[in-house]
């Protein structure tokens, strides 16, 4: 049994009220994470085209007609049971709820529900059930986890502090969630004392890579499901220790363990990194498909640059699995970005990007990516590019 799911939750939608199912429909659209596939409106087109399209996640309308909807939940645990069921109803007294829990539905989304309701009441149903569904895809002879064909890591490292290393990895992460559809992407922050990725992408995980070391022998995705977070891209998110003297317990063993099994579930592994070359930095380079390495075009950051990748070429990283990325570039400074790429011609410049201070801040200040901008600008551009990079240079051969 296949169970490769886009990064998308796909969601069936089940009622009689045209303008409800309209605006889940428009508030969905708002959601990167979450994908209207289809709509019944009476109790048995429901049942069948829940059958056919196997959702992940079927809302349903407490007033549906020809089936209580209720009824329909009941239904659901046998004929697909690999589709988390939710209740649209205008009530959420506890005398429902319970009757609605005992049918094995997740839970009650009140009418007329707002997009968090929507969003965060799809995600938690979907996360709960994920083990559910690897027992029935195990008992179908299937993997009982999502099958990736080709996983990458893709490791963003800069020598040099404030680089921007935590902003191309965040950027280029959603980009990718964005732009590919087909592949799931998660994002690890190896920045391991002042983690601040999840600040980026105002995410505050209640968990975080502390929380999975005592399983790091047998972690499967039930384990990372636990301590990773969704992000409206549909990006899920590793958290760093909350506290920096935690650091130090995430060795090198820890961190290829952790990768490895990030690798059987995730079509990209995007890792944010610090500066200095700890264990922990080294493995996930070492890991890496692909390592971003960001360089300032300016003399200390070229000086960091060139001891740095001597440093890699004698750890045995292979230079093609490098390349540049010329960050915080201005007309205003005497070194040009052509002149940084000449001096490490061997490396091929993935990227480069404006100081662009004015529409970068009131991003990062909002919790937000540029992916998430209406507006298109050189910075905004040249991420995607990254991204879109990422994809080329990380495409399995042949492909
Ligand atoms: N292209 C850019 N234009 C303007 N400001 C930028 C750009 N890139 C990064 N910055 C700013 O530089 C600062 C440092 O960026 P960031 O935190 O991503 O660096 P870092 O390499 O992750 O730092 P650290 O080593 O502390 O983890 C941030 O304030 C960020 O907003
Ligand atoms: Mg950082």
């Amino acid at each position: 049994m296949d169970l490769v799911r886009p990064s998308k939750i796909r969601v069936l939608v089940a009622s009689n009220n045209v303008e409800l199912v309209e605006s889940i429909r428009l508030l969905l659209k708002e959601s990167f994470a979450i994908d209207i596939i289809g709509t019944a409106s009476d109790g048995n087109e429901c049942l069948k085209k829940a059958v056919d399209v196997k959702p992940d996640v079927l809302l349903v309308d407490e007033n549906i007609p020809r089936t209580p909807a209720l009824e329909i939940a009941r239904q659901m645990n046998s004929l697909a049971p690999m589709t988390s069921t939710l209740i649209l109803a205008d009530r959420e007294d506890a005398d429902f709820l319970r009757q609605v829990l005992l049918t094995g539905a997740r839970d009650v989304i009140t009418t007329p529900p707002t997009l968090d309701q929507l969003v965060s009441s799809i995600t938690h149903a979907y996360e709960l059930d994920a083990p559910r569904r690897r027992r029935v895809s195990l008992a179908a002879g299937g993997e009982g986890e999502y099958k990736v064909l080709s996983s990458r890591v893709v490791a963003v490292y800069g020598p040099k502090g404030g680089s921007g290393k935590t902003v191309v990895a965040t950027n280029t992460a959603v980009f990718l969630a964005k732009t590919q559809p087909q592949g799931r992407v998660a994002l690890v922050d190896l920045s391991l004392q002042f983690g601040d990725c999840g600040l980026a992408l105002g995410l505050e995980p209640p968990r975080n890579i502390i929380d999975l070391l005592p399983v790091a022998d047998e972690l499967n995705i039930d384990y990372l499901n636990n301590v990773m977070v969704t992000h409206s891209s549909g990006l899920r998110f590793l958290s760093a220790p909350v506290q920096p003297q935690q650091a130090e317990l995430v060795g090198d063993d820890a961190v290829r363990k952790i990768l490895s099994a990030l690798k059987r579930y995730f079509d990209y592994v995007v890792v944010d990194t610090s500066s200095s070359l700890t264990g922990a930095t080294v493995a996930a380079l070492e890991a890496a498909d692909h390592i971003l390495f960001i360089c300032t075009p300016e003399v200390f950051s070229i000086r960091a640059t060139k001891s740095a990748l001597d440093l890699f070429s004698e750890l045995g990283i292979a230079k093609a699995n490098i390349s540049l990325v010329l960050n915080k570039i201005s007309k205003r400074l005497e070194i040009k970005p052509d002149e940084v790429a000449r001096l490490f011609e061997d490396y091929p410049v993935a990227g480069s990007l404006p100081d662009d201070f004015v529409s970068l801040q009131p991003y990062i200040n909002a919790g937000m990516t540029l992916a998430e901008s209406p507006r298109s600008t050189p910075l905004t551009n040249a991420f995607k590019a990254i991204a879109n990079q990422v994809v080329l240079k990380t495409a399995p051969k042949g492909a």
